[in-house]
């Protein structure tokens, strides 16, 4: 900070020096800004092209752009050598600087492979960080509890003396101590240092590292930390007291070894990176990666969702003052450290062959504070769903398609198929060279007959040559009813895919079909439904209110269609549209929205879109996203929610307010999509025991004679009715007119095969209904997994939802494992 100082200075009397326009240094100092406002009399230099490295981004904004880089990829691995040099300016030893690397034994040292990161380092302009000093992993085996206090004092004064020393002037900065404190944030790890030299091994290790070489940097280094949280209350408390006895410590590190399903959002980081600001330290992301595993749908899906938290990671960094680097932990997905701790990922910015991933975009933007927004559901391949406009796209197999109004689900036109002469005529829509072999696709479409006949849904996908029909669903028609089909389309592993279409079919010659809403897309997309059911204001404000102000739909602005929503008379800054998602939000889920906003006048003033949160009792508000909007043009909010897991959530709105008391504010376009859902089932593996299941009337427990995955399974025994299974129940977690993936795995005990159902009790205004969500054929020697789809229909009053694997001959044992419900 002291170096950055003095630059500031040196910038604001150069451009003095040089006149006007002397320096095209882009920074966000207000200072440089004030030199330059002196000179506005003269045409400003046109805007630097965009950055084309990360080294280069980060130089612009004053941050070092770093990485952890092993000796051997830079030794062995020229194309690894030279990226990390094109894109890098930091470098961070993986391993080569821990003590264990450098003393192996107490009279042996050993610098070689320290020495040549360094040299690396120093040829192609790169600072480096050294890591880590004081750490109770990868130390050398004589550090152990053989050694006396005093030794291992000895000892560590010796390593930081000598280490330190020998990169004075070349070391920028030091890990000097890592990892100390506890994970639950209870007070220090309990570790060799801690017990034999006590807490002042901290203090004493700053000290010494700053005594061998007083320029360089000392950080304390730590993960899980980024947020506001006990572990990061424990590092804060711990820092500001080393800042209050002046130890030299000048800054601390946030690892940020990250899951992109629970990573923290942007304004979180910066929220806990200010209470280290504030003490007058720097901070640092010190080891970022990013994994993707457990983001459900294809790698694209997860790779566009990596692309945006790498993104609000950098712009956390660069929209706080005093983050001064950001390292990620390795460069390439070729080596990552991840895949020995977590398993197979993509934690990185190149992929494996080196080639840029979306995840190198997202920095890339981040580092110029460009916001990429979140990722929304992915689209639906069928480009004409609804048949507003024409059925283009779409082709009959020899039966007669028109537009109709007759019947619409949405908007006011669908497709009639008429003149079936087979049942397998109807709705075909091509997707050929749209989908991937081996991947999950959801497909849907809405259907209305006016018989009482079945109607299916299926796949035509020829793989390798061979033509096959995938039946995806079916259900039978209720006369002028709109009826949901919905299925999983699961493309197999074929060499060459060929043709694929989706049809609605099934249904006797003679019947016609009426269709619209058809939907294929990324599996877990049809989770992504809007759940604001009027999102346009196109048919009036229905299902919006205003607190206290006054709301119309308006055709006076409209970001498309006709309408949107205004509103006025607002004397409150929080009044404005407001929509309540009480019946169909769910705890636990994450959620993206989007809206469009517009002021009615004046000057650009925020907009924010906001949630209420009603969960047991307490009102919570969650600013989802806030925009600066103008009277001139639309704006779009992005943003993001996660509903916290909340045992009786009563109240969930979602609201566009912000403007001063008096603006005006209009709103069009509002969505709110589920984004990738976890399993609803909280126990699906019996891992622990049996919590959450029953069974009716047979026995039911934990056992770890058979399991799919793990240790354990459920067994169910002295089964009575072929109905008696494993029941979970799920009333408190689905919502109305949402639909569901579902699968189980079953073995049987006794005589081969079973029938195995996956089925849904659903009671619905006091009516009980089962759905067969899936069925196979069980035996006793391999687990069968039994998979489908539910949709929990609209009632007025939904009594219960509770799923359950069934199926067996009475007397036969059943063994159930790995349940989900997404
Ligand atoms: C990791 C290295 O990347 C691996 O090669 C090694 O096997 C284990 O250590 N936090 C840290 C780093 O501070 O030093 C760790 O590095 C990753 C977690």
């Amino acid at each position: 900070m002291k170096t950055r100082a003095l630059l500031m200075t040196l910038l604001a009397s150069s451009s003095t020096l040089l006149g006007c326009g002397g320096s095209d240094v882009q920074t966000e100092d207000q200072t440089v800004g004030a030199v330059s406002a002196a000179c506005s009399n003269r045409k400003p230099p046109p805007p630097p092209p965009p950055p084309t490295t990360l080294r280069e981004a980060g130089a612009r904004v004053d941050r070092l752009v770093g990485a952890a880089v092993e000796y051997g990829a830079l030794t062995n691995d020229a194309a690894y050598a030279a990226l990390a040099a094109q894109e890098f300016d930091y470098l961070t030893p993986g391993n080569e600087t821990k003590w264990g690397s450098l003393q192996p034994s107490q009279d042996v040292w050993d610098f070689t492979q320290a020495d040549a990161i360094f040299a690396f380092a120093h040829k192609h302009h790169m600072k480096v960080k050294g890591h880590t000093l004081v750490w109770h992993q990868q130390l050398p085996s004589w550090v152990n509890d053989s050694l006396t206090a005093d030794q291992l004092d000895d000892a560590l004064a010796a390593h930081i003396r000598k280490t330190v020393r020998r990169y004075m002037f070349r070391a920028h900065a030091w890990d000097v101590v890592n990892e100390a404190v506890a994970d639950d944030g209870s007070g220090l790890r309990d570790t060799i240092f801690l017990q034999k030299l006590g807490s002042k091994f901290i203090e004493k290790a700053f000290k010494r590292a700053h005594n061998a070489d007083p320029f360089a940097e000392l950080y304390y280094n730590d993960y899980n930390t980024e947020t506001i949280n006990p572990k990061s209350d424990a590092v804060l408390a711990m820092v500001t007291d080393l800042v209050k006895h002046h130890v030299p410590i000048d800054g601390v590190g946030f690892q940020m070894h990250l899951d992109a399903t629970s990573a923290p959002t942007k304004d979180q980081i910066k929220a806990n990176f200010a209470r280290f600001t504030k003490l007058g330290l720097s901070v640092n992301i010190s080891e970022l990666d990013i994994r993707v595993s457990k983001i459900p749908g294809s790698m694209a899906r997860k790779l566009a969702f990596q692309k945006e938290v790498y993104n609000r990671v950098a712009a956390a960094c660069v929209e706080t003052k005093h983050c001064t680097a950001i390292t990620s932990w390795g460069f390439t997905d070729a080596y990552s450290w991840i895949y020995a701790m977590w398993g197979p990922d993509a934690p990185l910015q190149f992929d494996g062959t080196y080639a840029k991933k979306p995840a190198y975009d997202g920095e890339l933007l981040g580092l110029q504070d460009q916001l990429v927004p979140v990722p929304g559901i992915i689209s639906n391949f069928v480009s004409n769903p609804s048949f507003e406009s024409d059925t283009a796209g779409w082709d009959g197999w020899g039966s007669t398609l028109a537009q109709t109004t007759t019947a619409a689900h949405q908007g006011t036109k669908s497709l009639l198929v008429s003149n079936r002469t087979a049942d397998w005529q109807g709705a075909v829509y091509a997707l050929t060279g749209m989908l991937q072999a081996g991947f999950n696709y959801t497909a849907s479409a809405w259907v209305q007959l006016a018989t009482t006949d079945s109607v299916s849904l299926t796949a035509k996908i020829v793989c390798d040559g061979n033509t096959q029909y995938t039946p995806l669903t079916s259900a039978a028609g209720t006369p002028g009813q709109w009826l949901f089909l919905s299925g999983t389309l699961s493309i197999p592993q074929c060499t060459t895919l060929g043709e694929v279409d989706v049809y609605v079919s099934g249904a006797p010659a003679g019947v016609d079909l009426i269709v619209d809403d058809v939907f294929v897309g990324d599996e877990t997309s049809s989770v992504g439904a809007n759940l604001i059911a009027n999102p346009g204001f196109e048919n009036g404000a229905a299902g919006w209110t205003t607190w206290g102000a006054t709301l119309s739909a308006s055709t006076a602005q409209a970001h498309s269609g006709a309408h949107s929503g205004l509103v006025t008379d607002r004397t409150q800054t929080w009044q404005g549209a407001v929509y309540d998602l009480t019946a169909v939000i769910l705890s636990g889920q994450q959620y993206s929205v989007t809206a469009w906003a517009m002021l009615g006048s004046g000057d650009a003033q925020n907009v924010n879109f906001t949630a209420k949160i009603s969960c047991a009792g307490t009102d919570s508000y969650v600013q989802m996203a806030s925009t600066p909007a103008t009277s001139t043009g639309w704006t779009e909010l992005t943003g993001s929610l996660t509903v916290p897991t909340c045992s009786s959530l009563t109240g969930f709105l979602v609201y566009l307010e912000g403007p001063s008391v008096g603006t005006d504010l209009y709103v069009d376009d509002v969505t709110l999509r589920q984004l990738a859902r976890t399993n609803l089932i909280a126990n699906p593996g019996f891992e622990s025991g049996i919590a959450g299941w029953s069974t009716w009337g047979a026995s039911i427990s934990a056992t770890t004679a058979q399991a799919h995955t793990g240790a354990r399974s459920a067994l169910v025994t002295s089964r009575t009715g072929t109905w008696q299974g494993a029941v979970y129940d799920l009333t408190s977690s689905v919502a109305m007119g949402q639909g569901y993936t579902a699968s189980v795995w079953a073995l049987v005990s006794g005589t081969d095969p079973q029938p195995v159902n996956f089925t849904a009790k659903i009671t619905c205004d006091g009516t009980d209904s089962y759905v067969q969500i899936g069925t196979a054929t069980g035996n006793s020697s391999t687990w069968t997994e039994i998979t489908g789809t539910f949709t929990v229909p609209t009632c007025t009053t939904l009594g219960g939802v509770l799923v359950y694997a069934e199926g067996p001959a009475v007397g036969v044992d059943l063994y159930v494992d790995d349940a989900t419900v997404e």
